[in-house]
């Protein structure tokens, strides 16, 4: 952890996990990376949307990919989760190469928590259902022990009262904390999340980057596409900017939002400082 972080209001920003690689973002910590994207190239018709990505992401560090709309980041994670077929190149979780033809998208998915903008919660269900339907269906696990599960995270994620809800009388935040327990329920790997805050009122975004810094501190390994710049800068390990399909720069948080080296970059982040957005 770089010793020159402003988050004396995150407790246990402190210490370093025993078991946490250098933070040197990204490239050569040692430990075999949880995502190493080598490569990938991904084209949407004529239009190349990822072009050469490599990408490496340490175990229990964070990554954000920051950009202007449309460089590709929403790509890269839905590529990185086989959502999307890649072009060219390859994509590892930890160390194997899930793009081979041979691995079953399944259970590559299973080791893979997801979390989108719009929450898509079943609105006919209720949160505790929402949460276990793919752990017992998905997974086969008993229902009862999905449940006990469900309701541990539920109450660490401070919804303790809301397992018997429908996702309408929930507030948005809250939804999109069911959705972030959802994508737990499975005891992922690797958690990737998209603008997980846009569609919220400002008053809520707290309460949601609040549990991504948590589970941060538990050590979760994370990918996180985001427009909320303050956040990436305070909770990132590696920060990752895309610009038109390309990783134009990669560093430290300290490094490229306080130094950037490339024109592009400081154009990018100059804009949102004009806009009043860092
Ligand atoms: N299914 C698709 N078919 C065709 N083009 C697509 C598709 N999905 C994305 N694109 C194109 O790929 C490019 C990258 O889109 P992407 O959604 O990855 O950007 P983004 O960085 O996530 O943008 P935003 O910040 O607005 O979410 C865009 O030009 C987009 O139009
Ligand atoms: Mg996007």
């Amino acid at each position: 952890m770089t010793s020159d972080r402003k988050d004396e209001g995150t407790p246990a920003a402190a210490a370093p996990r025993k078991d946490a690689p250098a933070r040197v973002p990204g490239q050569g910590g040692g430990a075999t990376p949880v995502l190493r994207l080598e490569a990938v190239r991904k084209t949407f018709g004529r239009t190349v949307v990822l072009r050469d990505v490599d990408l490496e992401v340490a175990p229990h560090t964070v990554t954000a990919l920051i950009g202007a709309s449309g460089s590709g980041k929403s790509t890269l994670l839905r590529c990185a989760n086989l959502l999307e077929e890649i072009d060219d190149g390859a994509i590892f979780l930890d160390g194997e190469e899930i793009t081979d033809p041979r691995a079953d998208p399944d259970t590559v998915r299973r080791r893979i928590g997801v979390v989108f903008q719009a929450y898509n919660l079943f609105p006919h269900m209720t949160v505790l259902d929402n949460i276990t339907l793919a752990p017992r269906r998905v997974h086969g696990e008993p229902r009862a022990r999905a449940e006990e599960r469900a309701r541990e995270l539920l109450e660490r994620l401070g919804l303790g009262g809301k397992a018997g809800e429908y996702p309408d009388r929930l507030s948005g935040g809250q939804q999109q904390r069911v959705a972030i327990v959802r994508a737990l329920a499975g005891r992922p790997r690797l958690l990737l999340l998209d603008e997980i805050t846009a569609a919220l009122d400002p008053e809520l975004v707290g309460e949601v980057l609040g549990v991504v810094r948590d589970l941060k501190e538990e050590g979760m390994t994370m990918v996180l596409a985001t427009h909320e710049m303050g956040f990436a800068r305070d909770v990132a390990d590696q920060v990752c900017f895309l610009d038109g399909g390309v990783v134009l720069e990669r560093g430290t948080a300290a490094q490229v939002f306080g130094d950037p080296r490339e024109e592009r970059t400081r154009r990018f982040l100059r804009r949102l400082v004009e806009a009043g957005r860092l």
